[in-house]
């Protein structure tokens, strides 16, 4: 079929928080483009891609946003949470802090978006095992805890980042 002329059933927003660097846009270059850069810039402000796909039979529009980790480049919050059916939290598996940030994140998530929203924990650049700075276990226990789905994933090397994002959009439909 061309793209062009497909009926969409469902437009689905899912946003993407974590720390600075953790590898929140290269996940999304990964999932909507198959792309990866090492020299990825800061995000600045809000930017979105979105990315179609067909579950059990429906064709489901997903609008993925994506966000400075960076403080003093984000944009107004209220307005980035709006709407958003599934959330994305990012810490990268090699920083102990970013995983730290999570109670943070998820306490801002919780205060702004609406309470039936699907949320996915994700340990980033599992590539990177040799320099694991989180057990899999303390991830797990959080995630259990805090009524989360989890998965660690590596936008390098492509490793679940497509079963990570049809996951949530799964459980949202
Ligand atoms: P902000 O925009 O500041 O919030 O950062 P971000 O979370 O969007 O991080 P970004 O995607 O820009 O990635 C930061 C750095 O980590 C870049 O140098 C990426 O190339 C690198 N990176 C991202 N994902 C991976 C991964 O899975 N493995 C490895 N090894 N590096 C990664």
């Amino acid at each position: 079929y061309g793209d062009y002329n497909q009926k969409i059933d469902y437009v689905f927003k899912v946003v993407l928080i974590g720390d600075s660097a953790v590898g929140k846009t290269q996940l999304l270059a990964r999932f909507a483009r198959n792309e990866f850069s090492f020299d990825s810039k800061a995000t600045i402000g809000v930017e979105f891609q979105t990315k179609t796909l067909i579950i059990d039979n429906k064709t489901i529009k997903s609008q993925i946003w994506d966000t400075a980790g960076q403080e003093r480049y984000r944009a107004v919050t209220s307005a980035y949470y709006r709407g958003a059916v599934g959330a994305i939290l990012v810490y990268d598996m090699t920083k102990r802090q970013s995983f730290d940030h999570m109670v943070r994140w998820l306490e801002e998530l919780r205060s702004h978006a609406d309470q039936s929203i699907v949320i996915m924990l994700i340990g980033n650049k599992c590539d990177l095992g040799n320099l694991r700075a989180v057990p899999m276990e303390d991830a797990e226990e959080f995630a259990q805890r805090e009524n989360l789905f989890f998965m660690e994933t590596s936008a390098l090397e492509s490793t679940n980042v497509e079963t990570c994002f049809l996951t949530i959009l799964t459980e949202i439909y």
